[in-house]
């Protein structure tokens, strides 16, 4: 197995941080891996933001637990309490990318990038949908977009939570039942 495929193996989501900064040479690295992804005709219309202000994640954490807490189904709700209440996992930084509303795969491609580099850094990692609910319309959408400098016209696409693992888990296994080869 070489180094690639080895990482892809032993990438797994974090779901406990410690408060312990990542470098900034490690979050540049992780940044511009991120911005290295292909995407349709090479548009790159995406903008990669690392957020290492507190305020503002837990600004954004807050706002997106109330509106979950609102939905009238609760399942993700309950299952973020299952995991200690914190939609973010006590992580210090995070990376959230904006994008042209017509370029959702070529975000999904992009925070793959972010999670591959991170894993290979050492920094523990999760793509984290959620943070979009922090966008979803409530009152704090758009001081939210203005205050990560979202582009006119972007939108949130995902978000990737970094820092160093408390608890470090075994990566998923594949279901390899899921491949075919025709012909
Ligand atoms: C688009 C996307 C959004 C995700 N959003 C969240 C999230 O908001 N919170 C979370 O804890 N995990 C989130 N995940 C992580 C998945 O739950 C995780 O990848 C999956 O359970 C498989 O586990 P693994 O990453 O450890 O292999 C997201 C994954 C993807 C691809």
């Amino acid at each position: 197995m070489n180094e690639t495929l080895r990482v892809i193996a032993e990438r797994y989501s974090c779901r406990d941080y410690k408060n312990e900064m990542p470098s900034d040479e490690l979050l540049q690295a992780i940044a511009k891996a991120a911005v290295q992804a292909p995407s349709g005709m090479n548009r790159q219309a995406w903008r990669v933001i690392v957020v290492k202000d507190k305020t503002l994640m837990q600004d954004m954490e807050s706002e997106a637990m109330s509106y979950l807490a609102n939905m009238e189904d609760k399942t993700s709700y309950n299952r973020i309490m299952e995991r200690g209440g914190r939609l973010f996992y006590g992580a210090p930084c995070m990376i959230v990318v904006p994008i042209d509303p017509a370029a959702l795969i070529d975000c999904g491609i992009l925070c793959q990038n972010i999670v591959l580099a991170a894993a290979s850094l050492g920094i523990a990692n999760v793509m984290c949908g959620f943070t979009g609910l922090a966008f979803a319309g409530g009152v704090r959408a758009a001081e939210f977009s203005r205050r990560l400098g979202f582009p006119e016209g972007y939108v949130f696409g995902c978000s990737v939570l970094l820092g160093y693992a408390n608890t470090i888990k075994p990566p998923h296994v594949p279901d390899e039942g899921k491949i075919t080869f025709v012909g």
